[in-house]
């Protein structure tokens, strides 16, 4: 038998606790460490304090430890060129190069590529001076939809109800450089439910996870400012078959292989940010990585090895290389093809609330403490993911804005939705709140 694996994740939100719980579930895996991670998953992982964009200290702390495999949650550090620097030294890490992040860091490059291969997204343009952009807007339909062209924290896309509105945020974005120097797209305003489609990718080939959807306003009825997401639950009873095939074959599949013929192989997570419009469906955005909160209830359905999956896309080759077979870490020669296990998933179905501190996603204060984790968690089918905590003499305290997924799974949504509520009423704290609503789409 081989010998038993090292795991690194880095990152610390909910999305690398579920992707922690997932890997730990691998009888391949000895250990896993966590850079920095956070209180929850502390118990099944080592936290290391290592920022998720300190890519030299990552990188001593990976060839110290001998880590067989780093697996990367955050955009941010995938942004900064972490698996750029791994591969240099030789260490297996699966997330996209710098180069291939672009398809989010960089709305307009993501517009120029779905142009150029054929992807249906919203027709747009894009402008570096204020005074045109500002003229183009105001010749044009309401709402008006502002992108910044770059990383901006989810804080990049406004949507304009009237011309005071887009001239506020076209001045903060071009006039005042609030995220930075850069351009912005304005694009036409799409109607219709949103939902997350990822895939693991590694060159042209695409493996599909199960659908999801996020829920992306602060409250109830999808009311209140954006937030980093809300709850999500999983499969989409709204999305039929041929909207699935469509998907598949005509946005993630070519996407895919356009960037590989842009010379900026995928070889991590694809996430489609897709809307299903009266018009068919079409791409909203696209990201480099796993979705957060989509991770912790899609996760939790996979019944194959996660550590299998994660170290074929990070050998596999290119496609010129998945023709030509690639060489495994034991220094046999496989076809890339043959590194990947078929995906087994599970046919329950999961919902998730995220728990998130009073005032978010503005202002709040840390520091509360919570209870009744261990009670919420006797119940087996209740997952809970740690977004934003931290332990401090034996107590678990809040940290952050987005607190804690607490995820259910059932029979049915109603039954995942049942449960977890259940499970959230358990927990106590003085500084959160929740919406009870999620899936009301289709519950
Ligand atoms: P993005 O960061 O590009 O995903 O945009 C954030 C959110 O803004 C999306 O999840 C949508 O709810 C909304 N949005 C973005 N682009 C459009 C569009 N073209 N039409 C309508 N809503 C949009
Ligand atoms: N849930 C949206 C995202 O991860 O970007």
């Amino acid at each position: 038998m081989a010998m038993k694996k090292k795991v690194l994740v880095v990152g610390g939100g909910g999305r690398c606790h579920a992707i922690v719980d997932t890997l730990s579930r691998s009888p391949q895996v000895a250990k896993i460490w966590c850079a920095p991670g956070n209180a929850g998953i502390a118990a099944q992982a080592e936290c290391v304090p290592l920022k998720d964009t300190d890519v030299s200290g990552l990188l001593s702390f990976a060839k110290e430890q001998g880590i067989d495999l780093t697996v990367v949650g955050p955009e941010a550090a995938l942004s900064v060129g972490i698996v750029d620097a791994f591969r240099a030294a030789g260490l297996a890490i699966f997330g996209h190069t710098q180069a291939a992040t672009r398809i989010e860091s960089s709305k307009e490059f993501a517009k120029i590529l779905m142009e150029k291969y054929g992807i249906p997204t919203a027709d747009y343009r894009s402008f570096s001076d204020f005074q045109e952009a500002l003229d183009y807007v105001n010749a044009r339909p309401f709402p008006a939809v502002l992108k910044y062209d770059g990383l901006a924290a989810g804080k990049g896309v406004v949507i304009a109800a009237n011309p005071q509105e887009a001239e506020a945020a076209l001045r903060s974005m071009l006039l005042d450089e609030a995220f930075g120097k850069g351009r912005v797209v304005v694009e036409d305003h799409l109607t219709g439910p949103e939902f997350s489609f990822m895939a693991f990718v590694d060159g042209e080939r695409v493996y599909p996870m199960p659908l999801s959807q996020d829920h992306k306003r602060a409250f109830e009825g999808d009311k209140g400012p954006n937030t980093g997401g809300m709850g999500a639950y999983s499969p989409l009873p709204f999305i039929t078959d041929e909207d699935y095939e469509y998907a598949l074959e005509k946005i993630m599949k070519p996407v895919a292989a356009g960037m590989v013929a842009e010379g900026c192989p995928f070889k991590g997570v694809l996430y489609g940010g897709l809307m299903k419009t009266p018009q068919g469906i079409k791409v909203v955005e696209f990201n480099c990585r796993f979705g957060d909160p989509e991770t912790e209830v899609v996760l939790p359905r996979l019944k194959t090895d996660i550590y299998e999956v994660f170290s074929a896309v990070a050998e596999g080759g290119t496609s010129l290389e998945a023709l030509e077979g690639t060489i495994d870490r034991e220094g046999k020669v496989v076809p890339a093809s043959e590194l990947m296990p078929e995906l087994e998933w599970s046919d329950e179905a999961t919902l998730g609330f995220v728990l998130a501190s009073r005032g978010y996603p503005g202002s709040y204060s840390k520091g509360f403490e919570i209870s009744g984790l261990e009670d919420a968690l006797e119940e087996p089918s209740i997952r809970i993911y740690h977004m934003g905590t931290k332990a401090e003499s034996g107590q678990i305290l809040t940290a952050g804005g987005r607190v804690l997924m607490v995820v259910g799974s059932g029979k049915d949504l109603r039954e995942a939705r049942d449960k977890a509520l259940a499970a959230v009423r358990k927990i106590h704290c003085d500084n959160l709140f929740f919406r009870t609503d999620i899936g009301h789409w289709v519950l």
